[in-house]
Formats: structure tokens, C-alpha cells, sequence
């Protein structure tokens, strides 16, 4: 089994995408969407970014490695009356089934940087983009205290075992120097590279941070994971307790709920 697969298809990432929608819908709005408009949403999940598209009028294909959350999305489509909008399995590494210069956006939010080959993504990213089509990314950033999932993602490594060798962090898809190097192989010049900081907030305003942090653990792949591995140590009281400081420093809602701002770097490429 191909481990990015089991990763992402373990918990129930829907229970996380419910805290971020409306800042997929707010990125979705900046991007100025004009119709007809053909978008590859890649590494989609349950369409957190691919459903506000479809509602804009684009017609939307989202890719994702979890079958699960594929599903979900095709049955969010289909409540919301989408039929522009198709949710397929697929592997950001290898586009397999995808033909050359099909899409005028190609979209990645939180997404394509999971997938374990960079410069196979970056390649495939730019090979199915239509020359004039433009590509972004929102990545998180490493060693940056407010880029919540990095720092959630930082905390859950050091109680899991280190990744086998060869492991490319996918942190290093929030670094600048990375993100030239890997376009620039799949032939995109830097001059048509723009990055620049952004916010995404995640919002629960009924879930104090505790609770908040408690869907992490039961719901998302690599939080999961790390509980897992505290547990066999006895040190998972330490990782909840880490998480949870974590929240709590980042909470800005003073009612009890939760809302976090998340820096990240957001990436345009003008092909
Ligand atoms: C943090 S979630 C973000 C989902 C969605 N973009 C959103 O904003 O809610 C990461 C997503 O990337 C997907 N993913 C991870 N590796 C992938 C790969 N190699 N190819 C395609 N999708 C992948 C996961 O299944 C998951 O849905």
C-alpha cells in the first residue's frame, strides 16, 4: 500500500476541512475568477476550495490520493447541485489519465505539498496547466511560530519514529528557495514565481481549543499517527499537552470557541 494513501485515508479529514472553510472560500474569492474556466484543484480533500470554484461557475476537476475523501466530495457536489464538479482519485506525483495543457488554474491548497515527490508534483503541476493558465499553492512554513500545521506537524514528529531515508519534509514546499528550484526544473523560470504570506484562519467558534485539538487526534492522519506512537511510549499526556499549549497560544476567540490564524505562504505561477 502506498503510504501517502494510508496516511490521508486514516481518521476522517472532513472533521478538519469543517474548521476551514471560510478561508478556502476567501482564497477562492481572491483569485478572481472570470468563467468559462476549466480548474484542477489538486489535492482537493472534500472540496473545501473546489466547491466555493464550482459555485463561482467554474468547472472544477478535484484530485485527491483518498478515496474517502473523494467520496465525500462527490456526495457534497451532489448535494449542492454541482454537475460541473468531479471529484476523482489520482496521485499529484504522476497525473496518470491527465492530459497536457488541460486546465486554465491549476489549485493546491494545503494539498500537492503533501505529496512525497516534489519535483515529480512540480513537473505534473506545470505539464497539465495551459500555457497563459496560471498555478497556486498554499503551503504551510516551516520553523514559523504562527503557521499553525507546520507547528502542530513539528510537535507530532518528535513522538513518532524518524521517517524512513529519503524522506523530503513536505515543509520544505514553504520554502522559497525550494519552490524556485522545483519549478524552475519543470522549466519555469523565477521571474514568473510570485510568493507572498497569507493568513488562513481555522474556525470553531462552539469548540474550545481542547476540543478543537481533540478532533486532531481522532480525526487527522498524522496527529493520529503520533498519538499512536506516545501511546506506546506513555508519553501521550506530554503530546496532548504540547498541542494544546499550541492552540491555546493561538487562539484569538474570546468566547470559548476557537479560531486560529495560520500564516502560510501563498505561490502564483503565471505560465
Ligand atoms: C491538509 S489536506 C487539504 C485538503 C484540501 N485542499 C483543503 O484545503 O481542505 C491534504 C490533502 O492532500 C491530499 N494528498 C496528499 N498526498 C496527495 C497526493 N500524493 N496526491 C493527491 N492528493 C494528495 C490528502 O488526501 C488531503 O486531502
Amino acid at each position: 500500500m502506498n503510504p501517502n494513501k494510508v496516511l490521508w485515508e486514516k481518521g476522517d479529514f472532513t472533521e478538519i476541512a469543517a474548521f476551514m472553510r471560510q478561508s478556502g472560500e476567501a482564497i477562492v474569492r481572491s483569485l478572481g475568477i472570470t468563467t468559462p474556466l476549466l480548474v484542477l484543484d489538486l489535492g482537493c480533500g472534500d472540496g473545501t476550495t473546489a466547491v466555493p470554484l464550482a459555485v463561482l461557475g467554474a468547472e472544477v476537476v478535484g484530485i485527491d490520493i483518498a478515496r474517502n475523501l473523494v467520496d465525500a466530495g462527490n456526495r457534497r457536489a451532489a448535494q449542492a447541485g454541482l454537475n460541473r464538479l468531479k471529484f476523482q482519485e489520482g496521485d499529484a506525483c504522476s497525473l496518470q489519465g491527465v492530459d497536457d495543457h488541460s486546465f486554465d488554474l491549476t489549485l493546491s491548497v494545503f494539498g500537492a505539498m503533501f505529496a512525497p515527490k516534489p519535483f515529480d508534483v512540480a513537473r505534473e503541476m506545470v505539464r497539465v496547466t495551459k500555457p497563459g493558465g496560471r498555478i497556486v499553492m498554499g503551503n504551510w512554513i516551516p520553523y514559523d511560530t504562527t503557521s499553525f500545521v507546520s507547528q502542530l506537524l513539528k510537535i507530532s514528529a518528535s513522538f513518532t519514529p524518524p521517517p524512513p531515508e529519503g524522506f523530503i519534509s513536505p515543509m520544505a514546499w514553504g520554502v522559497d528557495t525550494h519552490i524556485i528550484e522545483r519549478f524552475g526544473q519543470a522549466g519555469v523560470p523565477k521571474e514568473k514565481i510570485s510568493m507572498v504570506k497569507d493568513t488562513y484562519y481555522f474556525i470553531a467558534p462552539d469548540k474550545s481549543p481542547a476540543q478543537f485539538i481533540d478532533s486532531f487526534r481522532r480525526f487527522y492522519g498524522p496527529t493520529m499517527n503520533a498519538f499512536e506512537a506516545a501511546e506506546k511510549s506513555g508519553r501521550q499526556e506530554e503530546l496532548h499537552n504540547q498541542i494544546l499549549e499550541l492552540a491555546e497560544a493561538q487562539n484569538r476567540n474570546t468566547d470559548g470557541g476557537t479560531s486560529i490564524p495560520a500564516t502560510f505562504l501563498r505561490v502564483t505561477i503565471s505560465l
